[in-house]
């Protein structure tokens, strides 16, 4: 499903050049649950957002599904990330005057669902990540584990591909931690492949492949 070739990734700045991603090639099938790990600045947010076709490599080559991301234009790329990725972060990124529900049928105004059928599926989306008493809080009114699982509802709403999570559990505490990576783990064996980005071990040893990366390469990547 993921193809990466001899992909580089310079950012050239005032201060010099830095090289975040140095021939990185890798492979990731259909259905894959993945931990990507490694120490701050590895690169590891640089791949994860050429992954998720929010920026392009300075080299190499990416395709996903089939599909060489290189030859997109900014459009295509923009369709490619609606229609088949979800993503997670670890600010949560809702938007703050919206409420669970308006935040979670986001994705699907875009793709020009009637308003009904949004409402429906979020409301779905949203009881399956437990929240179905949340569902016209602001993201203000919710704790931060609650507010995790409603950018899960919202990355699951169109039933994407992948599904990309930078350090999910990183603002949460261990236990609301535990259950956002469930509710990643529930969404990979309903066939959703997941890449997530972790600083924490004991996250990424219940994932099927850790990938360990330093200095922009990859030095481990383990099957457990
Ligand atoms: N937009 C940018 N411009 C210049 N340099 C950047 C930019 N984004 C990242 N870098 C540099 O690239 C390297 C990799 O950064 P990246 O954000 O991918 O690391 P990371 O592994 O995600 O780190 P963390 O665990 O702290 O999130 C770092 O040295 C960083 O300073
Ligand atoms: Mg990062």
């Amino acid at each position: 499903m993921i193809k990466i070739s001899h992909m580089s990734k310079i950012y050239s700045t005032k201060g010099g050049s830095v090289t975040a991603l140095d021939n990185v090639s890798l492979n990731i099938g259909k259905g894959e649950l993945v931990a990507i790990v490694g120490q701050s600045g590895s690169g590891k947010s640089t791949l994860m957002n050429i992954l998720g076709c929010l920026s392009t490599p300075t080299a190499g080559r990416y395709t996903l599904s089939g599909q060489d991301v290189h030859n997109l234009s900014f459009d295509e790329r923009s369709l490619l990330r609606r229609d088949k990725i979800g993503f997670i972060f670890q600010g949560f990124n809702l938007l703050p005057k919206m409420s669970a529900i308006e935040n979670v049928a986001l994705p699907l105004m875009c793709a020009k669902v009637s308003y009904d059928e949004r409402v429906r599926r979020a409301k779905d989306a949203l009881c399956r990540v437990g929240l179905e008493r949340r569902l016209n809080h602001k993201p203000h009114e919710m704790s931060g584990g609650q507010q995790q699982r409603v950018a899960i509802a919202r990355a699951l709403i169109s039933n994407p591909h992948l599904i990309l999570a930078d350090e999910p559990t990183g603002n949460l505490d261990s236990s609301s931690g535990d259950e956002v990576l469930r509710l990643l783990i529930e969404a990979n064996k309903a066939g959703h492949t997941v890449i997530l980005i972790t600083h924490d071990e004991k996250i990424a040893r219940r994932t099927d492949r850790k990938i360990c990366i330093s200095d922009g390469r990859i030095i481990s990547d383990i099957n457990q």
